[in-house]
């Protein structure tokens, strides 16, 4: 336990709440899921489900006629076999299968400094060893193959990749993950790669790993495109070599994903709901390209434009030497909410804070406005 840190947000979140108890506004550009709703779809056959009476356990791999839709979501190229596809509990369920199948005591795992704070907790559960690499806007804040072999040990057993990022918003190009495919398995370890963010995409076409290898781990989730972070169901796809093993594993570690949940998450491929879910990526572009030029204006430094997820990560070196008290005062003084960098690991972490645009852009508005006024107050350091 003495490994397993807290989400520091949550404390901030925590103060938020105190303060809007006390009658203070808060923008909150913190909070790291998508403020829309669930699609109206997915929200009735959820209910219809438990109606129906679809309340007893699935297998432990997920209701097959999910497996077979998700498969069926990727284009041809990346297609997987729908027995490879297993259903989770969340990406978060995803994360443990993937780390419980695959490490032994003291494998290491290569992740990007900064990256999702609970990958290293993840692998620390099952006695791995995460072994952070720093990461900057050199290589878009993401690892590549020179950083995989100069990081690289006779103990490493697996390496991570999120594409889009969290906290970053940046992607790993095709060309970089065919490259890393072909060196993590020339190197005798396994590639995982993080695609929970994958919808959420401005500037780029993005295509799964699966277009270029099916001996990859991928996860994804129905937590962040579609909406659904509460309902908790996200999926991995496998290599075939492991998929018996991760049965045995979910159905001691879950059992199953939530019943009524698979089914709700089921209509998200029903028709009218990708149209829907594209119309909010179109928003949530607005929302960036706003408060991108507006960070930038305030004297943020954001050395690689986010080209997906909901998230801008910004360098406050100019502003700040400490973000995480520079994200408390900003909390306390001027009622805006942001996540400091001490969440994502170690590496230039006093930096740098995330800003997550999951609110309204007027709300973005103000907490632009609130963020100026407060940078021109005397005696900030
Ligand atoms: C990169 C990444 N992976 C996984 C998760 C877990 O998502 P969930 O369990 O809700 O699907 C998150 C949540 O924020 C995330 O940002």
């Amino acid at each position: 336990m003495a490994d397993i840190q807290p989400f520091h947000v949550m404390a901030l979140l925590q103060r938020a709440r105190v303060l809007e108890a006390q009658g203070r506004h808060i923008v909150h550009m913190e909070i790291g899921e998508p403020d829309f709703p669930s699609p109206e779809a997915v929200v009735r056959a959820g209910i219809a489900a438990l109606e129906a009476g679809k309340t007893h356990y699935t297998p432990a791999l997920g209701l097959p006629e999910l497996r077979r839709a998700i498969a069926s979501s990727y284009p041809p190229e990346a297609y997987p076999e729908p027995d490879h596809v297993v259903v989770t509990p969340g990406a978060s369920g995803a994360l443990q299968l993937i780390m419980a199948v695959l490490l032994n005591p003291g494998d290491e795992v290569l992740i990007a400094d900064p990256a999702y704070p609970c990958n290293r907790h993840f692998i620390r559960l099952f006695e791995g060893e995460a072994k952070a690499v720093p990461v900057d806007a050199s290589t878009g804040y993401q690892l590549n193959t020179d950083l995989i072999r100069q990081h690289w040990t006779p103990k490493t057993m697996a390496v991570m990749v999120a594409s889009p990022s969290n906290p970053t918003g940046t992607v790993v190009p095709a060309d970089d993950l065919k490259e890393m495919i072909a060196t993590v398995t020339g190197l005798g370890g396994v590639l995982i790669v993080d695609e929970i963010y994958h919808g959420i995409i401005y500037d780029t076409e993005l295509i799964s790993v699966l277009a270029f290898s099916k001996d990859v781990f991928v996860i994804n989730s129905f937590s962040k495109y579609y909406g659904m972070t509460g309902w908790r169901v996200g999926w991995l796809v496998s290599p075939p070599a492991y998929v018996g093993a991760i049965d045995r594993l979910a159905q001691n570690i879950f059992l199953a994903t939530s019943t009524p949940a698979q089914y709700a998450a089921l209509a998200a491929f029903g028709p009218g709901v990708e149209a829907e879910l594209q119309d909010r990526v179109g928003i949530f572009r607005q929302r960036r390209d706003y408060l991108l030029s507006a960070l930038i204006e305030l004297g943020f430094k954001i050395l690689v434009i986010p080209q997906g997820a909901f998230y801008i990560y910004a360098d406050c070196s100019d502003l700040t030497d400490d973000s995480f008290q520079f994200a408390t005062i900003l909390l306390e003084q001027a009622g805006v909410a942001i996540t400091p960098g001490l969440d994502f690991g170690a590496h230039q972490a006093s930096q740098h804070v995330r800003f997550s645009y999951t609110t309204s852009i007027d709300e973005l508005k103000v907490g632009v406005e609130r963020v100026r006024l407060f940078l021109k107050r005397p005696g900030l350091s």
